[in-house]
């Protein structure tokens, strides 16, 4: 069996091809152009899709060493995302499906982060505790098999990179502000500055990150002047990313122990920060498995949708001919 996946579903253009759920090849663009604009723009990266996801697609073959005769399905993002950038990937799809008569299966773009672990690594058995954190999602889900899970968690506000971003962007630094905030973190005393933990003690597994941007942005306003010293941006960076991270580790951690899960997979783009990889891999010393994909499945990518259609097709009688499914810009809720 093999897959042509799509990915297409934020500022990220990626096409994947998988044979017996190998990934022979998984092209990634991601739009440079928002850099310009502190953050995304939604037309903007509709357009970039548009110019984008033919080239790519035929980058992707031809990385595969494989043409579209050989492919025997197609996987798309179908939900969530950014309404425009899903309809150019969905429409794309469809229409190479109905060319080449092949079946189209639509796949939840957060399910695909879920399951990046297994994809990482065969030997990854349920059920695990999965972290899904970006720029766009901060959750948490126990995973009992491919068709079960639950979420246990999720953010009332802001995503944990969202508040990076916010926060590097008040500090004024580039975006995106999660990589800038790690690089400063680095020289900084993460000790030096006592910001927020909102939320660490309470009875859930939720998370909220907009409260801390708030206490940022009026503690540099009340104790600094712009531009801000090096010394200053180190260390205030390094006291933010320490709040982020022990929120991330502190919940995933009580969750793991509540079910009595000792497998944790972590995915979504905040999972390249150091400190989150450096913590998380030290509860490996407690007797956790701990899985990080590489960073190519961690970020948006069209692997991970098309490792999860191939357990869709085994696993359904569904022949996936059905090519009338909407795209959907509505987020996960908790259950
Ligand atoms: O998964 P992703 O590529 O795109 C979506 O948001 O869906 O994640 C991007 C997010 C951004 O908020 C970015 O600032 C954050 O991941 N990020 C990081 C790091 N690298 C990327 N956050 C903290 N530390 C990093 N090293
Ligand atoms: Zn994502």
């Amino acid at each position: 069996m093999k897959i042509l996946a799509i990915e297409s579903s934020c500022d990220d253009t990626s096409i994947a091809v998988l044979s017996e759920n190998k990934v022979l090849s998984n092209v990634i663009s991601s739009q440079a152009i928002h850099r310009n604009y502190g953050g995304i723009v939604p037309e903007l990266a509709s357009r970039a899709h548009i110019n984008n996801i033919s080239s790519l697609t035929e980058a992707s073959l031809v990385t595969a060493g494989v043409e579209m005769k050989d492919i025997n399905a197609i996987a798309v993002t179908s939900e969530p995302g950014l309404m425009g950038s899903l309809i150019v990937g969905s429409s794309f799809a469809k229409g190479l499906s109905l060319k080449y008569d092949l079946p189209l299966i639509p796949v939840n773009h957060i399910e695909g982060h879920i399951y990046s672990g297994c994809l990482e690594d065969e030997s990854l058995d349920f059920p695990f505790i999965s972290l899904v954190v970006s720029g766009g999602h901060t959750s948490l889900f126990l995973v009992e098999s491919y068709s079960e899970y639950i979420t246990i968690g999720m953010t009332k506000d802001d995503a944990a990179g969202e508040a990076f971003d916010k926060i590097a962007k008040l500090m004024g630094l580039g975006y995106p502000g999660g990589p800038i905030i790690d690089k400063l973190a680095k020289e900084g005393n993460p000790t030096e500055y006592d910001f927020p933990r909102s939320m660490i003690n309470s009875d859930d597994f939720d998370f909220s990150f907009s409260g801390l941007k708030t206490a940022v942005r009026y503690f540099i306003q009340k104790n600094f002047e712009f531009p801000l010293g090096e010394l200053d941006k180190k260390n205030i960076a390094a006291s933010v990313q320490a709040a982020i991270v022990d929120v991330l580790i502190h919940k995933t951690y009580t969750a793991s122990k509540k079910y009595k899960v000792k497998n944790i997979v972590i995915g979504g783009g905040v999972s390249a920060n150091s400190l989150l990889r450096k913590k998380f891999h030290e509860l490996e010393l407690k007797g956790f498995k701990i899985v990080i994909p590489k960073m190519e499945y961690c970020i948006d990518n069209a692997a991970m949708i098309g490792f999860l259609a191939d357990k869709k097709i085994q696993n359904t009688n569904n022949d996936y001919k059905d090519l009338t499914f909407k795209v959907s810009s509505r987020p996960m809720r908790s259950n």
